[in-house]
Protein backbone atom coordinates (compact mmCIF):
# COMPACT_ATOMS: atom_id res chain seq x y z
CA UNK A 1 0.00 0.00 0.00
CA UNK A 2 2.95 2.43 0.59
CA UNK A 3 4.64 1.97 -2.42
CA UNK A 4 0.99 2.81 -4.10
CA UNK A 5 1.30 5.78 -2.36
CA UNK A 6 4.52 6.98 -2.71
CA UNK A 7 3.24 6.75 -6.60
CA UNK A 8 0.64 9.43 -6.52
CA UNK A 9 1.67 11.73 -3.52
CA UNK A 10 3.82 14.15 -4.70
CA UNK A 11 7.05 14.45 -1.70
CA UNK A 12 8.05 18.29 -1.31
CA UNK A 13 10.39 19.81 1.65
CA UNK A 14 11.61 23.35 1.49
CA UNK A 15 13.65 24.72 4.13
CA UNK A 16 12.63 28.37 3.63
CA UNK A 17 12.46 31.10 7.06
CA UNK A 18 9.27 33.30 7.35
CA UNK A 19 10.72 35.10 10.32
CA UNK A 20 8.95 38.15 10.47
CA UNK A 21 5.97 37.04 8.32
CA UNK A 22 2.40 37.20 9.59
CA UNK A 23 -0.01 35.06 7.80
CA UNK A 24 -3.62 34.39 8.68
CA UNK A 25 -5.54 30.90 7.97
CA UNK A 26 -9.25 30.16 8.24
CA UNK A 27 -10.14 27.35 8.99
CA UNK A 28 -7.25 25.90 11.21
CA UNK A 29 -8.27 24.69 13.93
CA UNK A 30 -8.40 21.29 12.34
CA UNK A 31 -7.15 19.63 9.28
CA UNK A 32 -5.63 20.88 6.38
CA UNK A 33 -5.93 24.44 7.82
CA UNK A 34 -4.02 23.50 11.56
CA UNK A 35 -1.51 21.05 9.19
CA UNK A 36 -0.67 24.60 7.64
CA UNK A 37 -1.00 26.54 10.98
CA UNK A 38 1.99 24.33 12.24
CA UNK A 39 4.48 24.48 9.10
CA UNK A 40 4.29 28.11 8.80
CA UNK A 41 4.62 28.56 12.67
CA UNK A 42 7.20 26.10 12.11
CA UNK A 43 9.08 28.65 9.89
CA UNK A 44 9.01 31.38 12.21
CA UNK A 45 5.92 33.28 11.09
CA UNK A 46 3.40 34.75 13.38
CA UNK A 47 0.31 32.90 12.96
CA UNK A 48 -3.66 34.05 13.31
CA UNK A 49 -5.69 30.85 13.65
CA UNK A 50 -8.97 32.40 12.18
CA UNK A 51 -12.03 30.15 13.62
CA UNK A 52 -15.84 30.20 14.32
CA UNK A 53 -15.21 28.37 17.22
CA UNK A 54 -12.90 29.94 20.15
CA UNK A 55 -12.61 26.65 22.38
CA UNK A 56 -11.43 24.84 19.25
CA UNK A 57 -9.41 27.28 18.17
CA UNK A 58 -7.73 27.96 20.81
CA UNK A 59 -7.13 24.32 21.83
CA UNK A 60 -5.29 23.98 18.11
CA UNK A 61 -2.85 26.92 19.06
CA UNK A 62 -1.99 25.02 22.52
CA UNK A 63 -1.10 22.10 20.40
CA UNK A 64 0.71 23.86 17.91
CA UNK A 65 2.95 25.63 20.61
CA UNK A 66 3.35 21.99 22.24
CA UNK A 67 4.79 20.69 18.90
CA UNK A 68 7.03 23.66 17.67
CA UNK A 69 9.36 25.43 19.87
CA UNK A 70 9.09 28.86 20.12
CA UNK A 71 5.79 28.95 17.68
CA UNK A 72 3.73 32.53 17.71
CA UNK A 73 0.30 31.40 16.96
CA UNK A 74 -2.83 32.73 18.58
CA UNK A 75 -6.54 32.16 17.64
CA UNK A 76 -8.81 34.92 16.92
CA UNK A 77 -13.04 34.31 16.22
CA UNK A 78 -14.33 34.51 12.71
CA UNK A 79 -17.58 32.95 11.65
CA UNK A 80 -17.74 33.11 7.50
CA UNK A 81 -21.40 32.48 7.68
CA UNK A 82 -22.32 36.24 9.30
CA UNK A 83 -20.73 38.97 7.59
CA UNK A 84 -20.30 41.27 10.94
CA UNK A 85 -18.26 38.54 12.19
CA UNK A 86 -16.01 39.09 9.20
CA UNK A 87 -16.01 42.80 10.03
CA UNK A 88 -15.11 42.39 13.49
CA UNK A 89 -12.03 40.08 12.64
CA UNK A 90 -10.81 42.39 9.90
CA UNK A 91 -11.02 45.32 12.98
CA UNK A 92 -9.19 43.29 15.32
CA UNK A 93 -6.80 42.75 12.86
CA UNK A 94 -6.10 46.33 11.83
CA UNK A 95 -6.01 47.02 15.40
CA UNK A 96 -3.37 44.62 16.19
CA UNK A 97 -1.02 43.63 13.28
CA UNK A 98 0.94 46.33 11.52
CA UNK A 99 1.70 43.47 8.65
CA UNK A 100 0.09 40.96 6.86
CA UNK A 101 2.01 38.71 4.02
CA UNK A 102 0.04 35.78 4.06
CA UNK A 103 -3.54 35.40 3.63
CA UNK A 104 -5.07 31.76 3.62
CA UNK A 105 -8.49 31.38 2.76
CA UNK A 106 -9.03 27.64 3.82
CA UNK A 107 -12.10 26.99 5.28
CA UNK A 108 -15.02 25.41 4.01
CA UNK A 109 -18.61 22.97 4.49
CA UNK A 110 -18.75 20.65 1.86
CA UNK A 111 -21.84 18.75 1.09
CA UNK A 112 -24.27 19.92 3.46
CA UNK A 113 -27.94 20.04 3.65
CA UNK A 114 -29.51 22.83 3.09
CA UNK A 115 -29.34 25.74 5.15
CA UNK A 116 -28.31 29.63 5.14
CA UNK A 117 -25.78 32.06 6.18
CA UNK A 118 -26.74 34.71 9.35
CA UNK A 119 -27.33 36.81 5.99
CA UNK A 120 -29.19 34.77 4.01
CA UNK A 121 -26.46 33.44 1.63
CA UNK A 122 -26.85 29.54 0.74
CA UNK A 123 -24.29 27.84 3.21
CA UNK A 124 -21.45 26.59 0.76
CA UNK A 125 -21.54 29.49 -1.43
CA UNK A 126 -22.08 31.90 1.11
CA UNK A 127 -18.77 30.08 3.55
CA UNK A 128 -16.81 29.16 0.88
CA UNK A 129 -16.74 31.74 -2.16
CA UNK A 130 -18.83 35.34 -0.62
CA UNK A 131 -17.25 34.66 3.11
CA UNK A 132 -13.51 35.06 1.59
CA UNK A 133 -14.22 37.13 -0.99
CA UNK A 134 -15.62 39.84 1.91
CA UNK A 135 -12.59 38.86 4.40
CA UNK A 136 -10.07 39.44 1.83
CA UNK A 137 -11.83 42.73 0.34
CA UNK A 138 -11.26 44.31 3.99
CA UNK A 139 -8.12 43.04 4.89
CA UNK A 140 -6.54 43.80 1.22
CA UNK A 141 -5.41 47.34 2.29
CA UNK A 142 -3.25 45.56 4.99
CA UNK A 143 -1.86 43.35 1.99
CA UNK A 144 -0.60 46.18 -0.31
CA UNK A 145 0.79 47.71 2.66
CA UNK A 146 2.83 44.47 3.44
CA UNK A 147 3.59 43.52 0.25
CA UNK A 148 5.10 41.69 -1.37
CA UNK A 149 2.30 39.64 0.10
CA UNK A 150 0.39 36.50 -0.76
CA UNK A 151 -3.28 35.26 -0.97
CA UNK A 152 -4.41 31.40 -1.57
CA UNK A 153 -7.73 30.07 -2.09
CA UNK A 154 -8.22 26.87 -1.47
CA UNK A 155 -10.50 25.09 -3.83
CA UNK A 156 -10.83 21.50 -5.56
CA UNK A 157 -10.78 18.96 -7.94
CA UNK A 158 -15.19 19.36 -7.69
CA UNK A 159 -14.58 23.04 -9.08
CA UNK A 160 -14.34 20.68 -12.42
CA UNK A 161 -18.32 19.69 -11.99
CA UNK A 162 -19.65 23.35 -10.89
CA UNK A 163 -21.38 25.87 -12.64
CA UNK A 164 -22.44 29.60 -11.23
CA UNK A 165 -25.60 29.59 -11.13
CA UNK A 166 -26.18 33.08 -11.36
CA UNK A 167 -30.34 32.75 -11.63
CA UNK A 168 -30.39 31.57 -8.17
CA UNK A 169 -27.00 31.56 -6.13
CA UNK A 170 -29.25 31.80 -2.99
CA UNK A 171 -30.38 27.96 -4.33
CA UNK A 172 -34.42 28.94 -3.26
CA UNK A 173 -35.31 27.09 -6.47
CA UNK A 174 -33.25 23.72 -6.57
CA UNK A 175 -30.24 22.88 -4.29
CA UNK A 176 -28.50 19.87 -4.38
CA UNK A 177 -25.22 19.70 -1.61
CA UNK A 178 -22.56 17.93 -4.14
CA UNK A 179 -23.57 21.26 -6.73
CA UNK A 180 -23.48 23.82 -4.78
CA UNK A 181 -19.73 23.10 -3.21
CA UNK A 182 -18.98 22.47 -6.55
CA UNK A 183 -20.08 25.55 -7.33
CA UNK A 184 -18.57 27.69 -4.28
CA UNK A 185 -15.18 25.55 -5.73
CA UNK A 186 -15.28 27.15 -8.95
CA UNK A 187 -15.88 30.32 -7.26
CA UNK A 188 -12.87 29.74 -5.34
CA UNK A 189 -10.93 29.66 -9.15
CA UNK A 190 -12.52 32.28 -10.77
CA UNK A 191 -12.23 34.61 -7.72
CA UNK A 192 -8.61 34.04 -7.81
CA UNK A 193 -7.95 34.83 -11.40
CA UNK A 194 -9.99 38.34 -11.41
CA UNK A 195 -8.33 38.86 -7.80
CA UNK A 196 -4.62 38.57 -9.50
CA UNK A 197 -5.52 40.71 -12.19
CA UNK A 198 -6.52 43.84 -10.19
CA UNK A 199 -3.48 43.28 -7.62
CA UNK A 200 -0.59 42.43 -9.41
CA UNK A 201 0.59 45.96 -9.95
CA UNK A 202 0.27 46.60 -6.26
CA UNK A 203 2.83 43.51 -4.81
CA UNK A 204 -0.49 41.35 -4.12
CA UNK A 205 0.02 37.63 -5.66
CA UNK A 206 -2.73 35.19 -5.66
CA UNK A 207 -3.37 31.12 -6.38
CA UNK A 208 -5.87 28.86 -6.23
CA UNK A 209 -5.24 25.26 -4.81
CA UNK A 210 -6.56 21.80 -4.86
CA UNK A 211 -5.12 19.85 -1.82
CA UNK A 212 -6.06 16.24 -3.41
CA UNK A 213 -7.82 14.07 -1.52
CA UNK A 214 -7.50 14.40 2.32
CA UNK A 215 -8.46 12.42 5.54
CA UNK A 216 -10.09 15.04 7.11
CA UNK A 217 -13.67 15.60 9.14
CA UNK A 218 -14.96 17.78 5.35
CA UNK A 219 -16.81 14.90 5.39
CA UNK A 220 -18.98 15.33 8.33
CA UNK A 221 -22.39 16.08 6.58
CA UNK A 222 -21.71 13.58 4.03
CA UNK A 223 -23.82 9.91 4.23
CA UNK A 224 -22.64 7.49 6.57
CA UNK A 225 -22.00 4.57 4.37
CA UNK A 226 -20.46 6.55 2.07
CA UNK A 227 -17.76 8.19 4.04
CA UNK A 228 -17.00 4.34 5.18
CA UNK A 229 -16.66 3.60 2.07
CA UNK A 230 -14.51 6.94 1.39
CA UNK A 231 -12.19 6.15 5.29
CA UNK A 232 -11.99 2.51 3.67
CA UNK A 233 -9.22 3.13 1.49
CA UNK A 234 -7.56 6.11 4.64
CA UNK A 235 -4.47 4.42 3.80
CA UNK A 236 -4.81 5.98 0.10
CA UNK A 237 -5.49 9.32 1.22
CA UNK A 238 -3.15 12.41 1.72
CA UNK A 239 -2.52 12.82 5.62
CA UNK A 240 -3.89 16.30 6.16
CA UNK A 241 0.25 17.15 6.53
CA UNK A 242 0.24 15.81 3.23
CA UNK A 243 -2.85 17.82 1.99
CA UNK A 244 -1.43 21.22 3.39
CA UNK A 245 2.05 20.66 0.88
CA UNK A 246 0.40 22.81 -1.93
CA UNK A 247 -0.80 25.77 -0.03
CA UNK A 248 2.56 26.06 1.79
CA UNK A 249 4.37 25.72 -1.44
CA UNK A 250 2.49 28.51 -2.83
CA UNK A 251 3.09 30.16 0.25
CA UNK A 252 7.14 29.75 -0.13
CA UNK A 253 8.30 28.77 -3.24
CA UNK A 254 9.93 32.04 -5.05
CA UNK A 255 7.89 34.25 -6.99
CA UNK A 256 9.46 34.03 -10.05
CA UNK A 257 8.82 30.43 -9.89
CA UNK A 258 4.79 30.91 -9.85
CA UNK A 259 1.89 32.51 -11.62
CA UNK A 260 -0.38 34.90 -9.73
CA UNK A 261 -3.76 33.96 -10.90
CA UNK A 262 -2.60 30.22 -11.21
CA UNK A 263 -4.17 27.00 -10.30
CA UNK A 264 -2.01 24.51 -8.52
CA UNK A 265 -2.26 21.12 -7.22
CA UNK A 266 0.70 18.45 -6.06
CA UNK A 267 3.12 21.22 -5.88
CA UNK A 268 3.11 22.12 -9.47
CA UNK A 269 0.87 24.06 -11.81
CA UNK A 270 -2.11 22.42 -12.50
CA UNK A 271 -5.10 22.55 -15.32
CA UNK A 272 -8.79 23.74 -14.63
CA UNK A 273 -11.56 23.02 -16.48
CA UNK A 274 -13.22 25.45 -19.11
CA UNK A 275 -15.80 26.97 -16.39
CA UNK A 276 -12.77 28.19 -14.64
CA UNK A 277 -10.64 30.16 -17.46
CA UNK A 278 -14.13 32.15 -18.70
CA UNK A 279 -12.67 35.41 -17.78
CA UNK A 280 -16.51 37.13 -18.06
CA UNK A 281 -18.03 34.85 -15.69
CA UNK A 282 -15.11 35.57 -13.39
CA UNK A 283 -15.75 39.44 -13.81
CA UNK A 284 -19.85 38.81 -13.74
CA UNK A 285 -19.24 36.77 -10.29
CA UNK A 286 -17.12 39.79 -8.82
CA UNK A 287 -19.98 42.14 -9.92
CA UNK A 288 -22.46 39.91 -8.19
CA UNK A 289 -20.40 39.30 -5.62
CA UNK A 290 -19.43 42.81 -4.37
CA UNK A 291 -23.79 43.16 -4.94
CA UNK A 292 -25.17 40.52 -2.61
CA UNK A 293 -22.68 41.97 0.00
CA UNK A 294 -23.58 45.69 -0.41
CA UNK A 295 -19.52 46.09 -1.35
CA UNK A 296 -18.29 48.29 -3.77
CA UNK A 297 -14.79 46.85 -5.06
CA UNK A 298 -13.40 48.41 -8.11
N1 LIG B 1 -10.24 17.03 2.62
C1 LIG B 1 -10.27 16.96 1.28
O1 LIG B 1 -10.20 15.86 0.69
C2 LIG B 1 -10.38 18.21 0.47
C3 LIG B 1 -10.34 18.07 -0.93
C4 LIG B 1 -10.43 19.24 -1.71
C5 LIG B 1 -10.54 20.47 -1.12
N2 LIG B 1 -10.59 20.56 0.25
C6 LIG B 1 -10.72 21.93 0.82
O2 LIG B 1 -9.75 22.11 1.83
C7 LIG B 1 -10.21 23.08 2.77
C8 LIG B 1 -9.96 22.59 4.18
O3 LIG B 1 -10.78 21.45 4.38
P1 LIG B 1 -10.40 20.25 5.36
O4 LIG B 1 -10.36 19.03 4.52
O5 LIG B 1 -9.24 20.57 6.22
O6 LIG B 1 -11.77 20.15 6.19
P2 LIG B 1 -12.11 20.25 7.75
O7 LIG B 1 -11.16 19.41 8.53
O8 LIG B 1 -13.57 19.96 7.81
O9 LIG B 1 -11.83 21.79 8.08
C9 LIG B 1 -12.70 22.79 7.64
C10 LIG B 1 -12.46 24.03 8.49
O10 LIG B 1 -13.35 25.07 8.03
C11 LIG B 1 -13.97 25.62 9.18
N3 LIG B 1 -15.26 26.27 8.87
C12 LIG B 1 -16.38 25.72 8.38
N4 LIG B 1 -17.36 26.64 8.34
C13 LIG B 1 -16.84 27.80 8.82
C14 LIG B 1 -17.36 29.10 9.05
N5 LIG B 1 -18.64 29.40 8.83
N6 LIG B 1 -16.53 30.05 9.54
C15 LIG B 1 -15.24 29.77 9.81
N7 LIG B 1 -14.70 28.55 9.65
C16 LIG B 1 -15.49 27.57 9.15
C17 LIG B 1 -14.16 24.44 10.13
O11 LIG B 1 -14.45 24.88 11.44
P3 LIG B 1 -15.18 23.89 12.50
O12 LIG B 1 -14.14 22.90 12.94
O13 LIG B 1 -15.61 24.81 13.58
O14 LIG B 1 -16.31 23.23 11.77
C18 LIG B 1 -12.77 23.81 9.98
O15 LIG B 1 -11.84 24.51 10.76
C19 LIG B 1 -11.69 23.33 2.43
O16 LIG B 1 -11.80 24.55 1.74
C20 LIG B 1 -12.05 22.18 1.53
O17 LIG B 1 -13.08 22.52 0.61
C21 LIG B 1 -10.51 19.48 1.05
Amino acid sequence: MQTIRSLFIHKWTSDVSLEGKTAIITGANTGIGKETAKDLAARGARVILACRDMAKGEQAARDIMREVEGARVLARQLDLADTNSICQFAENVYNSEKNLHVLVNNAGVAICPHDITVDGFEMQFGVNHLGHFFLTFLLLDLLKHSAPSRVINVSSSAHTMGRINFEDLRSEKDYHPVSAYAQSKLANILFTRELAKRTEALGVTVYSVDPGMVNTDITRHIRRPLVDVFKRFSTLLKTPAEGACTTIYCIVSPENQLLTGGHYKECATSQVCRAGLDDGTALKLWAVSCHLLGICWR
